[in-house]
């Protein structure tokens, strides 16, 4: 038995349907409105609605209960934190995040908790370290990355809670650092500033490109070895970046995180309107294969960022029952097999194209409006 929960969220829909496109199952339903689960019950064989409620305990050690492993797709991430994972590891079930991230890693390192337990089985983060850690397998020594990630796409109650509340975290231990990068193997303040109308290869629109680096950019920095990493994310339109960005400048206080994440959530409709949503990865990497230096890009896109992350969290859960992830505590990016995970996803119905291309320039950065 196989438990999600927020089955009837964003991202939990789809991935009930992953787990059973897999072949993973049976799946247990749960979420605390009763005829949301009942409807995904209706158009999933063997799924169970399970009602229960993540602020009371004992219905969170049912849901745990008899099951092999835990998905967790229920948001917001940053109010959840470990909560399902304890209960889970109580069960003797593993647990798998879509989310999670340091947050989590750091409550259950340090209370050195028994179990299997994958964080950050998604999209951003996810795959965002996924893609680049399977380019660097096929490079004897990594230079540099550039990444590249977002496009147009509804934002959920949980994604725009979990986004404010990453931006400021009670304990001082931001999500990451907007402006920064990685330059000579160490975290680099101020490097970078904001693009705007600009054209980046692979997206179809002239975006705006906000460097930010997070804590999973400077772990696969570190694991790939790279001198000299940036990260940007993608925004088309400037509704919701321009919410979002006065948001950063300015905490939302407890009483009015209702209003921010209407706010959030009513921008992102608005950039998207009468548009269809797409979200791209691209990520240019620059390298030495056999004495050679290289330049290679592998871009892909998706028409419902939603569904990609359930991809991701759906596969970990796949590589958790069949034994392929030990005990302990990591991350996606740590203790899935970056090709493996690679070769799934871009044939997987989430993944609408996917390149990979190398080149024989090298110039770097966004100048006159390109990348
Ligand atoms: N790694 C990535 O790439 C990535 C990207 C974006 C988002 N995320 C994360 O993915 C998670 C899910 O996002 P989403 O967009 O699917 O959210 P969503 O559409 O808002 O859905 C949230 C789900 O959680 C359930 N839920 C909420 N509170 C609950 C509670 N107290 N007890 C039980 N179930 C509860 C909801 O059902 P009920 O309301 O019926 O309880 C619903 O099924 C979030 O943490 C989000 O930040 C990850």
């Amino acid at each position: 038995m196989i438990a999600v929960a927020g089955a009837s969220g964003s991202v939990g829909r789809w991935a009930v349907g992953e787990l059973t496109r897999m072949g993973i199952g049976p799946v247990r339903l749960g979420g605390r409105r009763v005829d949301a689960l009942r409807q995904i019950a209706d158009e999933t064989p063997e799924a169970q609605p399970f009602p229960f409620d993540l602020d009371d305990p004992e219905s969170v050690a049912r849901f745990c209960d008899g099951c092999t492993a835990v998905l967790n797709c229920a948001g917001p991430s940053y109010l959840i934190l470990d909560t399902l994972a304890r209960a889970a590891i109580a069960a003797g079930a593993a647990y798998v995040d879509v989310s999670g991230d340091e947050p989590v890693h750091r409550r259950l390192t340090s209370a050195d908790c028994a179990g299997t337990v994958v964080l950050s089985a998604g999209m951003l983060p996810g795959l965002s370290s996924l893609i680049p850690r399977w380019m660097a397998t096929e490079m004897d020594k990594v230079d540099s990355l550039s990444t590249y990630i977002g496009g147009l796409e509804r934002c959920s109650p949980s994604s725009a809670t979990d986004m404010i509340l990453s931006m400021h975290t009670d304990d001082g231990d931001d999500y990451g650092h907007a402006l920064a990068g990685w330059r000579n193997g160490r975290l680099a303040e101020k490097v970078l500033r904001p693009q705007k109308d600009v054209e980046v290869p692979f997206f179809p629109d002239r975006v705006s490109a906000h460097p930010f680096f997070s804590g999973e950019s400077a772990r696969l920095a570190t694991a790939i070895g790279a001198d000299t990493m940036d990260f940007w994310n993608v925004f088309v339109g400037d509704r919701l970046v321009t919410t979002f960005t006065r948001m950063r400048s300015r905490p939302v206080a407890g009483e009015e995180m209702d209003r921010a994440v209407a706010e959030l959530t009513r921008a992102a409709e608005l950039d998207l309107f009468g548009r269809e949503p797409y979200y791209a990865l691209v990520f240019r990497m620059t390298g030495v294969v056999g004495g050679r230096s290289v330049v290679r890009t592998a871009a892909l896109r998706t028409g419902d960022a939603y569904r990609l992350i359930a991809t991701v969290g759906a596969l970990a859960v796949q590589a958790v029952v069949e034994g392929g992830v030990g005990r302990g505590v990591g991350y996606a990016a740590d203790v899935l097999d970056p090709g493996q995970v690679v070769a799934e996803v871009r044939h997987s119905p989430a993944v609408t194209a996917f390149e990979l291309v190398d080149h024989a320039e090298t110039h770097e950065g966004m100048e006159d409006g390109t990348v």
